[in-house]
């Protein structure tokens, strides 16, 4: 067992800032609404958070098209606030992890500007994707790639003598110009800005699109492109898992490395790595690459026991099978909240969703690895389907024009107590408005009533926390499947055992005796459905 490398199997909560808590009165979460909210997540019983970008931006993409890599957008606080935070979260043992966004940056970044303004050819817009344009004039674009959020990779640049010019890349939004990984100046801004960022104190980085960074270097054509941006998770083979990206993970571990050498304190690298195979996954989390890397089929997965063993084995058989852990999340400020996913896909599945995400949080709890918590998870939140068109201000939205994979609904700022909005969120005078429209019915899952209540969603990830940290069963180490039938997973962990009931109907227990905890109403000898358990000898 590795347990003292404190990564192997941390809980870290996601904090999505601007919808945390809002110490201002602007409608907008920030820094010291963070540092505010500490003790909570303290006493929730997280082993650290990962901010979502608050870098200065334009806000195209919520801080994911970062203008300036090393300050604070002034709607979310300064450095000074930041430092203030680092400061608390070390005092309280929370570890803090920031999000950093190599793929692209904002099309208001000096140096895409300075790129804009420089001729064909330059060193300044070696820095980026420039290509001539095809066809009669260039009027087409270089390649025949899809934006994940709509429309082409390509746009169109007028030149500075004001005739039409070049197309730069950008895989996301026309705001959010891809870099040019294979140029050196690149790889070591991005050094600059991580050490930066340590010698201020943080414990890691989550990596934004950690696939993605390097294209092929002819940027050809792709066979498929529709297929390419069918989903809006990486899949264009030619754009995202090329293999020099690996050396970008080996180079930036050596400088964690460095930073534990001379303090002792373990850094952590998490990459957001969407690639086709669990096995294709392992090679991001190889000794000498990232530490952690999201494994997302697990929130892929429908609500069934055979799909949910499929995934959960083959990641424990590739990844964990290289000397990593895998890092298992169910949620994430990208996806439709566990709560509505999972009441969704069958008619008897309508109102069971708060019951499986329960299960589905116990599960993954007992798992071995690291997992991850998305803020108003631990509420048992479900998504906001119902926002207004004119509320929405997700890029797919305004660039498909379609509701389908838009992802405002998990980004509705917290209920934090009382019975109206904004619940607390805002410390403004009266009336001030969250930047998303809170609907009545957050007040049933403010954590004032989360806290007050025994049966609150709440209390089942507290207590879940609290049984992981406190049995050296859970967190790293093995995992044993036992035989159950049909529709029900069980495993053990040592002498723990973990049993998931994923049907409609009760079925004996797998294991003798009172849960030490269940998801739901469970007593001696019946596992109800939609319900997990955890059971330890003697228990
Ligand atoms: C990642 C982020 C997502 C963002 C995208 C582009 O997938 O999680 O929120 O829109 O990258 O940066």
């Amino acid at each position: 067992m590795n347990r003292h490398h404190w990564w192997r199997d941390a809980v870290i909560y996601q904090v999505y800032v601007r919808s945390f808590l809002d110490s201002t009165g602007d409608g907008i979460g920030d820094l010291a609404g963070v540092r505010a909210g500490l003790p909570y997540l303290k006493k929730l019983g997280v082993d650290g958070i990962w901010l979502s970008p608050f870098y200065p931006s334009p806000q195209h993409d919520h801080g994911y098209d970062v203008a300036d890599y090393c300050d604070v957008d002034p709607v979310f606080g300064d450095l000074a606030e930041f430092d203030r935070l680092v400061d608390a979260a070390r005092r309280l043992g929370v570890k803090v992890l920031l999000d950093i966004v190599p793929n692209h940056c904002s099309s208001e970044h000096p140096w895409f500007r300075a790129a804009l303004a420089a001729a064909p050819g330059s060193p300044e817009r070696a820095r980026f994707h420039f290509a001539d344009g095809r066809g009669p004039d260039g009027t087409e674009p270089p390649n025949n790639w899809h934006a994940m959020f709509g429309g082409p990779a390509w746009t169109r640049v007028t030149e500075p003598d004001g005739r039409p010019g070049q197309w730069y890349l950008h895989m996301f939004t026309p705001e959010q110009p891809d870099w040019n990984w294979r140029e050196p100046e690149v790889a070591a801004e991005f050094d600059r800005i991580l050490r930066f960022w340590l010698d201020r104190g943080v414990d890691g980085f989550r990596i934004d699109v950690a696939a993605g960074l390097f294209k092929h270097p002819e940027l050809p054509d792709s066979p498929d492109p529709e297929a390419d941006a069918r989903t809006r998770d990486s899949v264009n083979p030619l754009a995202w898992n090329q293999p020099e990206v690996h050396d970008v993970w080996r180079h930036w571990r050596a400088v964690c490395e460095e930073y534990t050498a001379r303090d002792g304190r373990e850094r952590l690298l998490v990459g957001e790595v969407s690639v086709p195979t669990a096995r294709e996954h392992a090679r991001y989390v190889r000794p000498d690459e990232l530490h952690q890397a999201f494994f997302f089929d697990l929130l892929g997965a429908p609500w069934d026991a055979d799909a949910f063993r499929k995934v959960i084995s083959e990641a424990i058989d590739d990844i964990a099978g290289t000397g990593s852990t895998v890092t298992w999340v169910l949620n994430n400020h990208d996806q439709v909240r566990t709560v509505t996913r999972y009441g969704e896909p069958t008619p008897e599945g309508s109102g069971l969703g708060p019951a499986r995400a329960r299960a589905a949080a116990l599960l993954m709890l007992a798992l071995p690895g690291a997992a991850y918590i998305y803020q108003g998870e631990e509420l048992g939140l479900p998504e906001v389907v119902d926002l207004p068109d004119d509320v929405l201000t997700d890029p797919i939205f305004r660039r498909t024009g379609s509701r389908a994979r838009i992802r405002d609904g998990c980004r509705v700022p917290l209920p934090w107590s009382g019975q109206a909005s904004p619940f607390g969120f805002t410390s403004g005078a009266e009336g001030a408005k969250p930047w998303l429209p809170q609907p009545e019915w957050f007040a049933e899952h403010a954590t004032d009533r989360a806290l007050a209540d025994t049966r609150s969603f709440w209390h089942l990830y507290r207590d879940g926390l609290q049984l992981r940290a406190a049995l050296p069963q859970l967190g790293d180490g093995s995992l044993r499947w036992l035989d159950t039938q049909p529709g029900v997973l069980a495993f053990a962990r040592g002498d723990l055992v973990c049993a998931v009931n994923f049907g409609t109907a009760p079925v004996p227990a797998p294991f003798p005796g009172t849960p030490l905890l269940a998801s739901g109403p469970c007593e001696a000898g019946v596992l109800p459905g939609s319900t997990a358990a955890w059971w330890i000898d003697g228990s």
